[in-house]
C-alpha cells in the first residue's frame, strides 16, 4: 500500500553518488593496494568532494564535479601520506568514474518506469560522469532523464538544481518523488517542495536542517512499495 503522503506521484528522480552509485567502490576495488587506509581514504575522500562543492558553491567558483572529485582526491592522498602513488590515483580515478550501481537499482527503477513513472537522475556529477556510470549499471533504457548541475553552474543544495528538474520533467515540485541517500539532499530536496525518501544506507542520523523528509528505507528495494506499485 502507498504511503499516505507518496500518492499522485508523477516523477521519480534519484541522487546519483552514495544513492544508485556506489561512492566507495573505487577504494574498495583498490583493497590490496589501500589495505588498512582503504576505509579512511574513502570516508574523507568523499567528506573533501562534497565540502569543496559547498565551498566553491559559495565562493562563485564553480568547477565540474570531476575536477571537484579529483580535487577531494588530492587532498585525501596527501593526508594519508599516499599522494607519491601517480599510478594508484590514476587507478581509483578511472573506478570512480564509472562506480558500480548498488545491487537493487536496476529492478527498481524497471518496476517504476514499467509503471508509467518518469524516472530521472539529479546530480552533481558532470554529465560525462554520469553517463559511464549510467552505462556501466546497464539503466539508461530505465531513465527518462539524467540531469547535471552543470546546466545551472551551482552546486546542491542550490535550490536552482532542484528547480531544474521540475522545469525538465514537466512535473510540479509536489508531485515529484525525490530519493537520496546524503541526508543533506534529502533534507534540502524536501525543504524547495519535493516529497523526499531519505536512503539510508549508512544508518545516520537525521541532520539538523530545514526540509521534512517523508520517510526512509534501508536501500531501494521498498520504493515500489512506498508508492503503491
Ligand atoms: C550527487 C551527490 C550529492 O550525486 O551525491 O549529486
Amino acid at each position: 500500500m502507498a504511503h499516505d503522503q507518496l500518492t499522485d506521484i508523477g516523477a521519480c528522480v534519484f541522487d546519483a553518488y552514495g544513492t544508485l552509485f556506489d561512492v566507495a567502490a573505487a577504494a574498495a576495488h583498490c583493497k590490496d593496494d589501500l589495505g588498512d587506509k582503504m576505509a579512511p581514504l574513502a570516508t574523507l575522500w568523499r567528506d573533501k568532494q562534497l565540502s569543496y562543492s559547498w565551498l566553491r558553491s559559495l565562493m562563485g567558483e564553480y568547477v565540474e564535479f570531476w575536477q571537484v572529485t579529483q580535487d577531494g582526491l588530492d587532498y585525501s592522498l596527501a593526508a594519508l601520506g599516499l599522494d607519491g602513488d601517480a599510478a594508484l590515483r590514476q587507478k581509483l580515478l578511472d573506478l570512480y568514474f564509472k562506480l558500480d550501481a548498488y545491487p537493487e537499482v536496476k529492478g527498481v527503477l524497471t518496476t517504476l518506469k514499467t509503471a508509467g513513472l518518469k524516472t530521472a537522475i539529479l546530480s552533481n556529477g558532470s554529465p560525462d560522469m554520469l553517463a559511464a556510470a549510467v552505462t556501466n549499471a546497464g539503466i539508461g533504457a530505465v531513465l527518462d532523464d539524467v540531469q547535471s548541475v552543470a546546466d545551472v553552474g551551482i552546486f546542491k543544495p542550490h535550490p536552482s538544481v532542484y528547480q531544474m528538474s521540475v522545469d525538465r520533467l514537466g512535473v510540479e515540485a509536489g508531485r515529484i518523488c525525490f530519493m537520496s541517500s546524503n541526508a543533506w539532499d534529502a533534507a534540502a530536496a524536501a525543504n524547495f517542495g519535493f516529497r523526499v525518501v531519505w536512503v539510508n544506507r549508512f544508518k545516520q542520523p537525521p541532520e539538523r536542517l530545514p526540509g521534512k523528509i517523508v520517510t526512509q528505507l534501508d536501500n531501494l528495494s521498498g520504493l515500489p512499495e512506498l508508492l503503491g506499485l
